[in-house]
């Protein structure tokens, strides 16, 4: 295991930081590279762990992915042709990867074990079966959890479901599995998810808004593309924080996907007294893809519930930090969905900041924090978990004395560099 030791400090920064490719969009074009039939490139891709593991996972069906001009050449017989795999697929530390292949595999003739680590397979798929069961698709878990059996269904066909969560991946699952039946299906959910995978199926002519959250989709096949990827704003969103407890610092991150359902912590950030400016200079697979400037002043407390949630989903524990430097009360709300991410996430928030000796105290579905503008040293815990790990690194960069992080390392799932980048912002 690796740890990592921090120091603060109360020097400013001014940088400029291309981040690296979005992890959703990475696992998404590579899944629909590899059900498509023919050459599809990538460019951009995360060099996460979590992509990584949705690569060999498409391997061991038949999908060769390897390097070409200017990225990744993805080569793939089409979903149909997808061959048996030999072993269990082993999703590692990704909850995408189990969740949107389930989805996939569930409506076609492959026949898979889908396994996961520790953390993975105490993670809820209970939320899959009811949508993919409604599709005529194969799914059994070992008592709502992995490992998944999946695949080898006979005869599928169209639904109409509504889910109770905003939950892009169980929407995706739904949605690539739908594509094969004869016939239209539709997907509804509360609103505020990324809808990464509904734009792109737009784009291709495979589906479309009912309403604002129901999508239609159309059967249809995938049709080989390009991809290019832009940068991750759930990683740029770790040194917007480091700009925004530091005041007069800032940080420019061009090129970021900006899908209205990524950037709810930017919202978050100005209602705290942040300077934060987006321009939209681009799309790509009909998501929105722009430049972000986030520059420190001194912050309050704020209240952050219903819809907003789910757009600020994975920089919730990011919230916590900035809100230990804030001035006042910080709330979360409604953010039940934290308790089943890689870790608890409220509790390892409440367990970081109060070994920082921050003040916080949770709830079912959240936490407040009580902003005094510092923190002490400590060391913290990160429960295999990459937010928690790299949240803690960013309240480091301010703390009065040493922060040590247990399993630093487990950072790499989604940015394998990411501490000397966010040291690198000083010098
Ligand atoms: C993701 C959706 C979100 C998010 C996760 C990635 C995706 O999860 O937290 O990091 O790529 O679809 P939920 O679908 O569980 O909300």
């Amino acid at each position: 295991m690796i740890n990592r030791t921090i120091t603060g400090t109360t020097d400013t920064f001014a940088a400029s930081v291309q981040v690296p490719g979005d992890k959703s969009l990475s696992h998404r074009a590579l899944l629909f590279a590899g059900m498509a039939e023919g050459d599809s490139f990538v460019t951009g891709l995360s060099r996460g762990l979590d992509v990584a593991t949705t690569a060999m996972a498409l391997r061991t069906l038949g999908v060769e992915i390897g390097p070409g001009t200017d990225g990744e050449q993805v080569r793939s017989p089409g979903v149909d042709a997808w061959s048996q795999p030999a072993d269990p697929i082993d999703c590692g530390n990704s909850g995408t990867t189990m969740r949107l292949l389930a989805g996939v595999l569930s409506t076609s003739h492959v026949k898979a074990e889908l396994i996961g680590d520790a953390s993975l397979s105490a993670r809820t798929m209970a939320r899959l079966v009811d949508p993919l069961e409604g599709l005529g698709g194969v799914i059994a878990t070992s008592g709502g959890f992995p490992p998944l059996t999946v695949g080898g269904a006979e005869a599928v066909s169209p639904a109409d479901i509504a889910i109770g969560t905003a939950s892009a991946q169980v929407r995706t699952a739904f949605e690539l599995a739908a594509l094969g039946c004869i016939g239209s299906s539709t997907i509804d959910s509360p609103p505020g998810f990324r809808d990464h995978t509904e734009r792109w199926l737009r784009a291709i002519g495979l589906g479309d808004w009912e309403t604002r959250t129901r999508f239609r989709i159309d059967p249809g096949v995938i049709p080989p593309a390009r991809f290019d990827i832009p940068g991750d704003p759930s990683s740029a969103a770790f040194l917007w924080a480091a700009a925004a407890i530091s005041p007069g610092s800032q940080v420019v991150t061009p090129r970021l996907s900006i899908n209205p359902g990524r950037i709810g912590f930017l919202e978050v950030l100005d209602n705290m007294g942040a300077d934060v400016e987006i321009v939209v200079t681009d799309s790509v697979g009909g998501d929105p893809v722009g430049d972000v400037k986030v520059t420190g002043q001194s912050l309050h407390g704020v209240e952050v519930a219903g819809d907003l949630v789910a757009s600020t989903l994975d920089e919730l524990p990011l919230v916590a930090v900035v809100g230990a430097y804030a001035e006042g009360i910080t709330t979360v709300r409604d953010a039940g969905e934290l308790r089943v991410k890689e870790s608890d996430r409220i509790a390892a928030i409440e367990k970081m900041l109060v070994a920082l000796n921050g003040g916080i105290s949770t709830t079912e579905d959240g936490f407040d924090v009580v902003g005094t503008g510092f923190l002490n040293g400590g060391t913290v815990e990160t429960f295999h978990d990459h937010r928690i790990a790299m949240a803690a690194a960013v309240a480091a960069t301010r703390c009065s004395g040493e922060v040590e992080i247990i399993d630093s390392g487990i950072a790499a799932v989604s940015w394998p560099d990411f501490y000397e980048t966010l040291e690198g912002m000083w010098s």
